[in-house]
């Protein structure tokens, strides 16, 4: 079963549904080649998991998508159209938002501000309209951010959210601009188990409204709970590309610790 663990891409996927693809992309910083011709596609309404050991590249995969970075060589494909993106901001327009642990957020402003910050509504004589701001905040968390605690309101200051909460008011965020892929970049790190629970559910939320994440953890049970695909990225190449029902929870964990030790993608035994 594990014998097709070989090298290969997201060529033979129809285009109609892909968000995005990345074409033979390297990526050097100076001399340091950190992607050496990375070939992937996310689909519409998908879960990809991309894993893989420290320094094996997949933050820079994602920054290559997000347009922090320009590739070395290759092309980004977003909704079939070659892309060349020099900002965020770029890619943000084109529906690609990335949410990352803590940093994301503003600790000492209310909920509220923290949904619009960057991007505030503005009424048409061009202020800012908090009114308006309010109520769509308050339809976000109750509809979007699942807080459970009466003691959250949109007025709170986010240094009293939990991690998780935190993590909920990110990825509602980039819901609310309409984003068709968000990409998280270890979410779950730091986070107790309780709160990590949170952070996969809204992560199944995603994908309950036909849109698509980029899943980065080093918590292989984290990653498969909710991931349909799985992308192992080593040292700069994709080694090896699964779908949910192509390999096992135990043959994943299995495969990342021989990556670890041995530097080999060792075919794991089935296990039935
Ligand atoms: N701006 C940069 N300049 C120089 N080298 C960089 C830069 N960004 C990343 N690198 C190097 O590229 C390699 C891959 O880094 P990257 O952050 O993509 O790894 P990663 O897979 O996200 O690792 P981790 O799991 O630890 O977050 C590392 O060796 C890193 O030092
Ligand atoms: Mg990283």
């Amino acid at each position: 079963m594990m014998s097709g663990a070989g090298i290969f891409s997201g060529w033979t996927m129809t285009t109609q549904d892909q968000l995005v693809r990345l074409e033979d992309v390297y990526m050097s910083f100076g001399r340091v080649d950190v992607l050496n011709g990375v070939s992937i596609s996310v689909t519409r309404g998908e879960i990809v998991a991309l894993v893989g050991d420290n320094g094996a590249g997949k933050s820079t995969l994602i920054k290559i998508i997000t347009g922090v970075h320009s590739p070395t060589s290759g092309q980004v494909v977003i909704k079939g159209e070659a892309v060349k993106m020099s900002s965020v901001q770029a890619s943000r327009r084109r529906g690609i938002e990335t949410v990352y642990q803590e940093r994301a957020l503003a600790d000492q402003q209310e909920i509220w501000r923290n949904v619009f910050a960057g991007r505030e509504i503005t009424n048409r004589f061009g202020f800012m309209d908090i009114a308006r701001q309010r109520r769509e905040a308050e339809k976000l968390m109750r509809t979007r951010m699942g807080f459970t605690s009466r003691a959250i309101t949109i007025e709170s200051e986010v240094k009293g959210l939990s991690g998780g909460e935190k993590q909920g008011v990110a990825i509602a965020r980039a819901l609310y601009f309409e984003a068709d892929l968000i990409i998280l970049d270890e979410p779950t790190m730091g986070l107790s188990l309780k709160e990590t629970e949170k952070v996969l559910n809204f992560v199944r939320g995603i994908r309950d409204q036909n849109k698509s994440v980029i899943l980065i953890d080093h918590n292989i049970l984290h990653v498969y709970a909710v991931a349909d695909r799985f992308i192992v990225l080593d040292r700069g190449i994709i080694a090896g590309e699964f779908t949910r029902d192509q390999i096992s929870r135990d043959q994943l964990v299995e495969m990342m610790v021989n990556l670890h030790q041995t530097g080999q993608m060792e075919a794991a035994p089935a296990h039935g």
